[in-house]
């Protein structure tokens, strides 16, 4: 990353600032000194912003010595009330809540606030009709359409837990996580549009039933949203419905009174990468999410009521959760659901659909900018971009030349840019500008938003040494040292996992396995991961996930390690050195078998962009893998491999780096 001075700070335009909810550095330092002294106030005043059946007695208690954490304690709400009927009372019942645009450009639907309260409604009484009761797990693996707002929202209602599988994991992915979840329904679609093409889900939802099937576990019922028509798949009888006649049917009434929640009720789970081969089950829960997406949604982009907003990011990830749904209906926001990408029919998409919709706010991902920078300016320029008036960016570190390009081509260098660094595991937003309030520097992600404690450590080799703060500038462990309301409350399924992974490496605080630094003004610089996490195209994925994938190709494969490596478009792609079974030759066609090999075991996202034979790997005596060298060998920093005399076998290195791909 190109170094960035002093001089490189962008200062919000002054009609900006007047209008911000937040307008200096000073007003965000006494509300954020409130949040942490007294949260009690603080997130109370907040959370008294939306809709409580019953008030909490206490805001929050923790103990991180035991990763416990709960937010509006005794409490009780319903975010799918929040999201519906508390903007209905608020008189925003005809306004558009979710605007789906769908890839052919005709395909248009535009969802008010009592429209979704009818089909959520309907839709939670098909649930019931099912057999649905509270804390059920839901699995829903759909397209990005209108119809995937409504069924969480239609769960959350009810109380069932819904676990959204992104529409890029393979079958086997799916099996993973319905299994894992115990998820006995499944909501799918026949198909969407891709680039074009018509492309099947209930290929994939069928496969994975059969799969769950032969480890003994039933999915009863599947739902089937029919998106595309003239597009034939299979129903099986007694298990596969229509999404369309369900709703239709006489018996289904359009009334469903909201479940009250606990405020530490399941909402729902999302599984995510770490550093074992297993995803975790991301646990989050009703009040203290509820309150963290609203509150970050209206900070962080300024919402203003007549906002249109567009976060590009998949549902089926955290983001699409908190910024395409939750956080936007909550503050009775119109946001929109996009089903295509960004290069279809030409590179210009997004921006197209800035200028029909008027767009005010957008969101989205460094990768995405890179890859339409490369398409030239002229695609931007050609649009209308003037509605915009807060942009943001997610998932990754934005290099400083993407950061330039997306203020200058895209906010008409009138335009906040909000780099928001956050987690599947933290809810919502922790790190970012609150854009009318302080200067950004391209890179760095800034300040903690309210009630998040951040600090960049030393790392520890034990807990009987005290937590350190690493100098000004140099880099740290990004840790938090106390709880905010949306953080994850556990791991589904395995208690000790959460604890384990988050709580240990940094007793008293939460560890985020991102490295930071922070500069003179306290700002927060992103460094990556500094676990066995790789980052592609803004996707998180475990290497150890990948290698397990690898390695259940047990024809060829003996032995594999996976690192990532740096790409100029997809931040990282993941590199794979594979050790093959005595009496198998290494082939380009080999390699051709593995890439499929892991696009079947986990998706495309995971397929490793350089695969090359090895016959060793860099190991210590002790035989665990040398990481370090794999990673710089893969990054093409020969000069930089350090000290190999401690391995078992040195020469292994020479090997490896011959034979560099
Ligand atoms: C990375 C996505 C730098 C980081 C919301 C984190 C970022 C991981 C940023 C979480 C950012 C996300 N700057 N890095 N603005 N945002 N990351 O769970 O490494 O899919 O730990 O959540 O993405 O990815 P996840």
């Amino acid at each position: 990353m190109a170094e960035v001075k002093e001089e490189s700070k962008f200062y919000p335009p002054k009609e900006f600032v007047e209008q911000a909810y937040v307008d200096s550095r000073e007003q965000y330092e006494s509300m954020w000194k409130q949040s942490v002294e007294d949260p009690e106030t603080f997130w109370g005043d907040i959370a008294s912003e939306l809709f409580w059946h019953k008030k909490w007695l206490k805001v929050n208690r923790e103990d991180f010595s035991k990763g416990e954490i709960e937010w509006f304690i005794g409490g009780k709400t319903n975010i799918s009330y929040n999201c519906l009927e508390a903007q209905i009372k608020k008189g925003k019942g005809d306004k558009v809540a979710i605007l789906f645009q769908g890839e052919p450009e005709d395909d248009v639907v535009k969802l008010t606030y009592k429209e979704m309260l009818t089909l959520v409604s309907k839709f939670a009484n098909v649930l019931k009709k099912k057999g649905v009761r509270k804390g059920d797990r839901i699995a829903i693996y759909l397209p990005m359409i209108w119809q995937l707002p409504v069924a969480m929202l239609a769960c959350a209602r009810i109380g069932a837990i819904h676990t959204i599988v992104f529409g890029g994991f393979s079958a086997e992915a799916l099996r993973d996580r319905i299994l894992d979840a115990g998820a006995k329904i499944l909501i799918t679609a026949n198909g969407y549009w891709r680039s074009g093409k018509n492309v099947s889900s209930k290929a994939n939802a069928d496969t994975a039933c059969d799969l769950c099937a032969a480890q003994g576990h039933t999915v009863d019922k599947v739902i089937v949203v029919k998106r595309l028509e003239n597009f034939d798949v299979p129903m099986k009888a007694g298990r596969d419905t229509w999404f369309e006649e369900e709703l239709a049917a006489s018996d289904i009434s359009d009334v469903c009174p909201a479940e009250w929640m606990d405020a530490e009720d399941p909402l729902f789970i999302l599984y995510t990468s770490g550093s074992t081969g297993k995803p975790k089950g991301v646990l989050h829960t009703t009040g203290g999410y509820m309150t963290y997406v609203y509150a970050t949604f209206k900070y962080i982009f300024d919402y203003k009521d007549k906002d249109v907003f567009f976060c590009t990011a998949d549902i089926g990830w955290v983001t699409g959760h908190s910024y395409i749904v939750y956080g936007p209906m909550c503050n009775g926001a119109t946001s929109i659901v996009f089903e295509s990408v960004p290069t279809y029919p030409n590179p210009d998409r997004f921006w197209q659909i800035v200028e029909k919709f008027k767009v005010n706010s957008f969101y989205t991902a460094p990768t995405a900018i890179r890859a339409l920078m490369k398409e030239g300016e002229k695609w931007p320029q050609g649009r209308d971009l003037s509605s915009l008036r807060v942009l943001g960016s997610v998932g990754e570190p934005i290099n400083p030349e993407a950061w330039l390009w997306y203020h200058k081509y895209i906010g008409g260098e009138k335009c906040p840019i909000t780099d928001t660094w956050w987690q599947t595991e933290t809810g919502g937003i922790l790190i970012c500008a609150l854009p009318g309030a302080w200067p950004t520097i391209p890179g760095y992600a800034t300040l903690p938003f309210f009630g998040v404690d951040a600090r960049a450590l030393e790392p520890r080799s034990s807990g009987d040494q005290p937590a350190k703060d690493v100098p000004v500038n140099e880099q740290g462990e990004l840790c938090i040292a106390r709880s905010w309301p949306g953080m994850m409350r556990g791991v589904f399924g395995e208690p000790e996992r959460f604890f384990n992974t988050y709580f240990v490496q940094q007793p008293g605080f939460y560890f985020s396995g991102d490295g930071a630094i922070r500069n003179e003004d306290g700002y927060f610089r992103l460094m990556g991961r500094i676990d066995d996490v790789v980052n592609v195209s803004g996707h998180r994925m475990g290497t150890a996930e990948v290698e397990a994938a690898l390695n259940s190709y047990t024809t060829a494969v003996a032995e594999s390690a996976v690192v990532g490596f740096p790409h100029d478009v997809k931040g990282e792609d993941l590199y794979a050195y594979v050790i093959l079974k005595s009496g198998v030759e290494g082939s380009d066609a080999l390699k051709k078998e593995l890439v499929a090999h892991v696009r079947k075991e986990i998706g495309p996202i995971a397929s490793p962009g350089k695969i090359q034979f090895v016959s060793g790997l860099p190991k210590t005596r002790s035989g665990k893998i040398m990481r370090r060298i794999l990673r710089k060998v893969a990054a093409g920093a020969i000069d930089e491999l350090g000290d190999t005399t401690t391995l078992a076998d040195p020469s292994v290195v020479d090997e490896i780096v011959k034979g560099r791909q």
